[in-house]
């Protein structure tokens, strides 16, 4: 199964901070965002990882391209440990497609038609982390057990904020999994269907492809994923999946970027020990 991580986008929530870094390079903790996103690729069964890119965030395909010069210089001073980490982040397999303009999450994904073909596959949001590959593993349990269905993650939200994301509604299957039959891009209170919110990681059926081909530009003037998703309840089952907030970290504004680094050093035993103390300092 192929995964496809948009991240071509503007990141302009980070300006100035992403002029010249792009936003999915940002660190948290000891690597890039999109760093991880690839590990999760990888560690739930993606066989190929195609990264739509704009040509302007030329630091990505810098940051997987192999540093043999680096990795030699970091041995010849003994630190071992930094040129492993190098050295594997140059050897992850990774290919790139390009998206010409920021159009919209929709017009990026379809970017990458020509590498999805025939199979479902995962579309990984570039700048929401999700340690480990358990959530996609379980999503392509859901997607197998229903005849290779699309499915997407879906979490709780508080009521107030459902206007912010893309939420879902539908039938409970048991065992957090729903039948989705409505789905409204960033609704207005009285209109959610529930507090489930889209969360930023799809197991798509190869249809969705060709929808997107026919999406128009919606919220924003961008063609948004979520209006083809729409179109794909017409015509094929989907399902949500939902997961535990605790799982995953949007990293796409300052606050959650500076809250994943937070949660995620805390569950780091040396991390956490240097931080610890500043925190409660802090909280007293
Ligand atoms: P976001 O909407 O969070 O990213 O898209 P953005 O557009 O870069 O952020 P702002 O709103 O300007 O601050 C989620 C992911 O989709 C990618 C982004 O790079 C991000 O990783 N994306 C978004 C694209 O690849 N192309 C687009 O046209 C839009």
């Amino acid at each position: 199964m192929k995964a496809v991580i948009p991240a071509a986008g503007l990141g302009s929530r980070f300006l100035p901070a992403t002029k010249a870094i792009p936003k999915e390079m940002l660190p948290v903790i000891d690597r890039p965002v999109i760093q991880y996103i690839v590990e999760e690729a990888l560690a739930c069964g993606a066989d190929e990882v195609v990264i739509v890119n704009s040509r302007e965030k030329t630091a990505i395909p810098r940051h997987f391209e192999p540093s043999p010069s680096l990795v030699e210089e970091l041995r010849a001073r003994g630190k071992n440990s930094y040129a492993d980490a190098v050295e594997q982040a140059g050897e992850l397999p990774v290919t790139f497609v390009y998206q010409d303009a920021p159009l919209g999450l929709g017009h990026a994904v379809h970017c990458a038609a020509q590498e999805t073909a025939e199979d479902p596959f995962l579309v990984m949001l570039g700048d929401v982390i999700v340690p480990g590959g358990s959530m996609c593993t379980r999503m392509r349990e859901v997607s197998e057990a229903h005849g290779n269905a699309s499915v997407i993650a879906v979490m709780p939200v508080s009521y107030d904020e459902v206007s912010r994301f893309g939420i879902v509604g539908g039938t409970d299957m048991g065992s957090g999994v729903l039948k989705i039959t409505e789905m409204v891009e960033k609704p207005a209170l009285e209109d959610a269907p529930s507090n489930l919110a889209i969360f930023g990681r799809y197991l798509l059926s190869p249809k969705v492809m060709e929808l997107l081909e026919n999406t128009k530009p919606g919220a924003g003037g961008e063609v948004q994923l979520t209006d083809a998703l729409v179109a794909l309840l017409a015509e094929e089952d989907v399902y949500a999946l939902v997961v535990d907030p605790t799982e995953g970290f949007d990293t796409g504004t300052i606050a959650t970027w500076l809250s994943a680094n937070i949660q995620l050093a805390m569950r780091d035993e040396k991390m956490a020990a240097q931080l610890r103390p500043v925190l409660e300092k802090l909280l007293a």
